[in-house]
């Protein structure tokens, strides 16, 4: 079995204020920091630091160096990945004193995924195999439906939403993972608990994970609905927990756990990388997880 994640690298340039600055402000940062992140390496990095392997589809700039070799240094296969003259897709986050973020990405390199790269990748994967995409890189219609068509199992993280999300023929994804904004624009509601109701409605196959912060996660899967309620935890930073959850949640599918397995190890792991800075660094790895979760019976 195969499993390529064609995701976005980034560079994220973190910034400690006290609060994030509103329109017309301007604000002194406490710190300052370059780190390791893209919601797409973020997610390759929590499914190898889980136990899977994964193989890393995307395209650097000429300053992505450090993304590469912090993927491989973690374990994930790097062979896939490609150089582009197109600047660095990178992060601009502010983090508040309570840890939550406000995030600017450009996405230069990340906006360079041709179809002919796309296909180029998918090629001799089929049945059994696993595509995860998020939605910062190009041309994601096309990664949905050429992995689709090729009868891999396809995990869509919405995130981040635009309007060209609403275009996309959800039939062709297998898992959804969404968090509650997400999931009110996709579904065209305007309440949470309307959210899994209105797209299994529309996409009766769709197998659904909804991340609600605090409020834990559900999942919907086989016309069966599943409840996790948040773990504690001390927050410094949130950036890259929503990542860290939906890897843990791909390499708990793919080791065929259970549905509540899946969930309270991906809550158990997004837990603990709300509590150090950063998002790529701040994922724990299975052994981190498990020892945690024997704390939190
Ligand atoms: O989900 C967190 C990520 O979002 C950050 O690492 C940043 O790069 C943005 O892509």
């Amino acid at each position: 079995m195969k499993v390529v994640n064609f995701g976005s690298l980034n560079l994220d340039y973190l910034y400690h204020v006290p609060h994030t600055a509103v329109a017309g402000e301007t604000i002194s940062a406490k710190s300052y920091a370059i780190s390791v992140g893209g919601k797409g390496l973020n997610q390759s990095i929590a499914a190898a630091r889980a136990g899977v392997s994964v193989c890393h589809a995307g395209l650097v700039g000429k300053e992505g160096g450090i993304l590469v070799d912090c993927l491989r240094e973690s374990g994930v296969d790097v062979s896939l990945v490609q150089p582009t003259s197109a600047p660095q897709g990178h992060a601009m986050i502010q983090i508040n004193d309570g840890g939550n973020n406000c995030i600017i990405v450009f996405g230069g390199s990340n906006q360079e995924v041709s179809r002919e790269y796309i296909d180029q990748t998918l090629e001799g994967m089929g049945p059994g195999d696993y595509v995860m995409v998020q939605n910062e890189v190009s041309n994601v219609g096309h990664i949905i439906s050429a992995a689709n068509a090729l009868g891999c199992t396809v995990v869509f993280n919405a995130s981040p939403i635009d309007s060209s999300l609403l275009q996309l023929d959800y039939s062709q994804v297998d898992w959804l993972v969404v968090n509650e904004l997400e999931g009110m624009a996709i579904a065209g509601c305007e309440d949470i608990d309307s959210i899994i109701p209105a797209l299994t409605e529309k996409f009766p196959e769709l197998h659904i994970i909804l991340t609600l912060g605090g409020s834990g996660s559900l999942c919907s899967s086989g016309g069966q609905l599943w409840k996790q309620e948040a773990l504690p935890a001390r927050v410094v930073d949130t950036t890259g927990a929503g990542d860290t959850f939906l890897g843990y949640c791909v390499a708990g599918l793919i080791r065929g756990d259970d549905i509540p397995t899946i969930l309270r190890t991906a809550t158990g792991a997004s837990s603990l990388a709300v509590s150090s800075l950063g998002a790529a660094a701040s994922i724990p790895c299975r052994e981190q997880v498990m020892e945690y979760l024997a704390q939190h019976p």
